[in-house]
């Protein structure tokens, strides 16, 4: 049976262009500190009708394949996370086979999973499940996730990006997903795409904020019961029940979440604390918090509108936050919100964050959120080497080199997307020099509306 499975390597894909939230305040006449800090943003990717899911994801597994010098003939399964998907039926997936059957390489299981942000998790289990199973070939997988995450003009729209992530799946990796997962799905109205004719979600905002925090609440309780029966824990009360008190953030080094804003990974990280108070209220790192009594005897519901407790555990975990939470929000300051991306590129900040040596043994937990409702909290444990997957990424300057536009650029990249949306016979009007050097880009979409493609020089 292969060990440890999980990532091998990792690439990062962004747009070349991003703007300012301080800016975009401005431009949109709301009150200062309105998308800085009330959201937590600070810049997002801005990309125009250029570019398409299948040209991101295109790029992002052609850049893995050559900086890490993978043979296309040595993956036997793709699996792909998108909710930007420009077809109904075929999948993203088949556009990556370009870069393998070039090679002779048609032998490749695995299509899209799609669930807003969790399609990327979905794809992760998925390949993780291969490489375990009975029917693994003896070669490795690729993840390959992302999203061009865009609103209609309001509230939604500071909370946009865009980004992709290719990961190789394979035994032995230095970052090896643990095998217990707590998963939580159920349907709600939250956030969808039900047009055809738009690229725009319907969000209801509100109800997007309780259903995240309610799914951190019970994929983390799942996950915590099932860790409980695995280690056979015993009850903290004697009844010989499994202790859900048995894990913990202590027994996390880095929490990762999916960044639909910066400000959301703070309402999480929060509630992770506020669920391990409520199983272990007389810890002394919560001895600041008032009226823990009646916090303990609050019905879940109303846990879930209440401010002060939300501020309340915000302050509690403040500290905890800068130290071990900020180090995996690189792409989402610069990005913005990359949907199934996004907690990918949380864990790829991470790496890239963190000295190999430090990061080396320790363990990170990783909360997937998908509206609609699909989530999961799952670790992965650092069991070798990350300098690899740390230098390819070169990370902090890639994101660096990313070029703040004006916001009014911004308005009409999402314009002339907004125009070509779906149609047939059409040429994208966004300049190829936009595109990174080497980065593909929508070429045409011809009069059968099939798309072509071509690499910047
Ligand atoms: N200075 C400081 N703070 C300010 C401010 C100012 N000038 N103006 C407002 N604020 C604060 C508010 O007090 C509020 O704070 P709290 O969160 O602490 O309550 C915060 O800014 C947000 O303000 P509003 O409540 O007025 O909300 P909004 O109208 O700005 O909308 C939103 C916010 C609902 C998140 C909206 O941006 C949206 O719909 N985004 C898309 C949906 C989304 O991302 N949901 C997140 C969970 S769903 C998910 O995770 C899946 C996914 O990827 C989409």
């Amino acid at each position: 049976r292969p060990k440890d499975v999980g990532i091998l390597a990792m690439e990062m894909y962004f747009p070349r262009r991003c703007i300012s939230e301080e800016e975009l305040e401005e431009f949109d006449g709301v009150s200062k500190g309105k998308y800085t800090i009330g959201l937590g943003q600070k810049y997002m990717a801005c990309c125009d009708d250029r570019e398409d899911i299948n040209s991101f994801l295109l790029t992002a597994v052609h850049n893995l394949l050559e900086k890490y010098d993978i043979d296309p003939t040595s993956i036997g399964r793709i699996d792909v996370g998108t909710e930007t998907a420009v077809d109904l039926s075929k999948a993203s997936k088949t556009f990556l086979m370009d870069l393998f059957a070039a090679a002779g390489n048609t032998d490749v299981e695995g299509v899209d999973s799609k669930n807003a942000c969790y399609g990327s998790t979905a794809a992760l289990f998925n390949a993780v499940n291969w490489v375990e199973s009975s029917s693994w070939d003896g070669r490795n997988a690729l993840v390959v996730c992302g999203d061009i995450a865009i609103y209609a003009e309001g509230s939604g729209r500071p909370s946009g990006g865009a980004g992709a992530c290719a990961m190789l799946i394979g035994p032995n990796a230095p970052l090896a997903v643990e095998p217990i997962r707590g998963t939580h799905m159920v349907h709600a109205y939250d956030f969808y795409k039900p047009k055809l004719d738009s690229e725009y979600p319907e969000v209801d905002g509100p109800l997007s904020i309780t259903s995240y925090i309610s799914a951190v609440d019970a994929s983390y309780a799942a996950f915590r019961k099932k860790h409980a029966k695995a280690k056979k824990v015993a009850s903290l009360n004697g009844a010989g029940e499994a202790s859900l008190a048995a894990f913990s953030l202590a027994d996390v080094d880095y929490p990762v979440f999916h960044s639909p804003y910066g400000k959301m990974v703070q309402k999480a990280h929060a509630r992770l604390v506020y669920n391990d108070f409520l199983a272990n209220p007389a810890h002394p790192k919560y001895a600041a918090v008032a009226n823990p009594a009646a916090l303990l005897a609050q019905p879940h519901k109303e846990s879930l509108l209440d401010k002060t407790l939300e501020k309340t555990f915000m302050a509690v975990a403040k500290t905890d936050f800068d130290t071990r939470v900020e180090a995996s929000m690189k792409c989402a300051r610069r990005c913005g919100n990359m949907y199934t991306a996004s907690l990918y590129g949380g864990l790829s900040s991470l790496v890239a964050s963190v000295e190999p040596a430090e990061l080396l043994g320790k363990r990170i937990s990783m909360f997937a959120y998908g509206s609609g409702i699909a989530s999961s909290f799952f670790t992965i444990k650092v069991k070798g080497d990350t300098s690899a997957i740390r230098a390819n990424l070169d990370l902090v300057n890639r994101l660096a080199a990313i070029k703040v536009v004006p916001c009014q650029e911004y308005v009409d990249s999402l314009k002339l997307r907004e125009e070509h949306h779906l149609l047939k016979s059409w040429t994208p009007a966004g300049s190829v020099d936009n595109i990174w050097p080497g980065a593909y880009y929508l070429e045409e979409v011809d009069g059968k509306y099939r798309r072509k493609y071509a690499r910047a020089p």
